[in-house]
């Protein structure tokens, strides 16, 4: 089954195209950072419009690098939250409009679950589950607890900034370039974790939750007291990255022993840090985890495409053209409707 996949929820066009779930045969994502660079951070406005000029070249661009035409694609899918509302409906409106035409079946996918599922497509065993799902985004950051594919419920989540989110705003306090993380990984590489005592927050009675505003309040305030070096700079990136991470390190364990889990899917943008990976791998050895690779880390449409395949195949599931709308927020859990 050749299912062609469309993601443009955020500052990412993407278009995919992947055979039964797994297997990618074109996989190709522009990522809008240059258009948004000057900003800091994204701008809705903009990303609509490169969304508009981008999208319909790049589906043509998918199905050369998959060598299909159009009329031998069998599903398309689509993500339909959570993100900007008017960057989604760019993407979902070309889907309806397809599906419509062309009289191809389509289904709306859960950007968040999408993630989760490009761990289990990157990696050739599955998971025993119940496995923990644990999503670090720029937009979300949450622990879930994975019954099956499709079946979930949420253990934990942010109060507040999202664990990417964090990571760009101390990368501005520190003049490094937009998207922030992957700087802040590289400067960290050169600081001592050790040499600022920062925390994440603990949410009272909520052992689960995560609070990261706290933590980007104590670097603004450290570095008011600092002189501005490189050095400085990499200790204060090494320190928050390691007070961040210490803090989904420990949560995510409690989360595994409270529930009698072995095995994690992790998910997001911010699951390709090398030193997040590490710290697992040597602070956690009992813990099986799948991590995405790095081409299905970041927002791409393969995750899109893969899971789409599962929603209509296994779950047996068809979006209405005429009722489907996108929504800035989804929790997982809703989405067998
Ligand atoms: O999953 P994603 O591509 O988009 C959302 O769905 O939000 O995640 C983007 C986020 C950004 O905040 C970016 O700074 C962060 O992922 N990120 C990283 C790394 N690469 C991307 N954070 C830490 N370390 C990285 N290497
Ligand atoms: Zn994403």
């Amino acid at each position: 089954m050749y299912v062609l996949g469309i993601e443009s929820t955020c500052d990412e066009t993407a278009c995919a195209i992947v055979k039964d779930g797994k297997d990618i045969l074109s996989n190709i994502v522009y990522s809008q950072v240059d258009v948004h660079k000057a900003f800091g951070g994204v701008v809705p406005e903009l990303s609509c419009r490169t969304h508009v000029e981008l999208l319909i070249p790049m589906i043509d661009k998918a199905l050369k690098e998959a060598r299909l035409t159009l009329s031998e694609i069998d599903l398309i899918a689509v993500a339909h939250a959570p993100g900007l509302v008017g960057a989604l409906l760019i993407g979902l409106n070309a889907a309806k409009a397809l599906s419509l035409a062309l009289g191809i079946p389509f289904v709306g996918v859960n950007h968040v679950e999408a993630h989760l599922y490009a761990a289990l497509m990157s990696n050739q065993q599955p998971p025993s589950y119940p496995c923990l799902g644990v999503v670090l985004s720029g937009g979300h950051t949450a622990l879930w607890k994975i019954l099956a594919l499709g079946n979930y419920s949420l253990i934990g989540h942010t109060i507040d900034d999202a664990i990417g989110e964090a990571f760009d705003k101390v990368a501005r306090m520190l003049s490094l370039p937009y998207p922030g993380g992957p700087p802040i990984e590289e400067l960290a590489t050169k600081g001592d974790p050790t040499k600022f005592a920062f925390r994440a927050g603990n949410i009272k009675g909520k052992p689960f939750d995560f609070s990261f505003s706290g933590l980007k309040t104590a670097v603004l305030y450290a570095l008011k007291e600092i002189t501005p070096t490189e050095t400085t700079y990499a200790d204060i990136a090494a320190s928050f990255q390691e007070a961040a991470f210490k803090d989904i390190l420990n949560k995510t364990i409690l989360a595994t022993s409270k529930e009698n889990i072995q095995d994690i899917l992790f998910g997001g943008g911010v699951a390709n840090n090398q030193y997040l990976r590490k710290l697992f791998q040597t602070k956690a050895p009992h813990l099986k985890c799948y991590f995405p690779s790095k081409a299905l880390s970041l927002d791409n449409a393969a995750m899109i495409a893969g899971l789409g395949y599962h929603i209509y195949d296994r779950r047996g599931h068809i979006s209405d053209v005429y009722t489907l709308q996108c929504q800035t927020r989804l929790p997982l859990a809703n989405f067998l409707e």
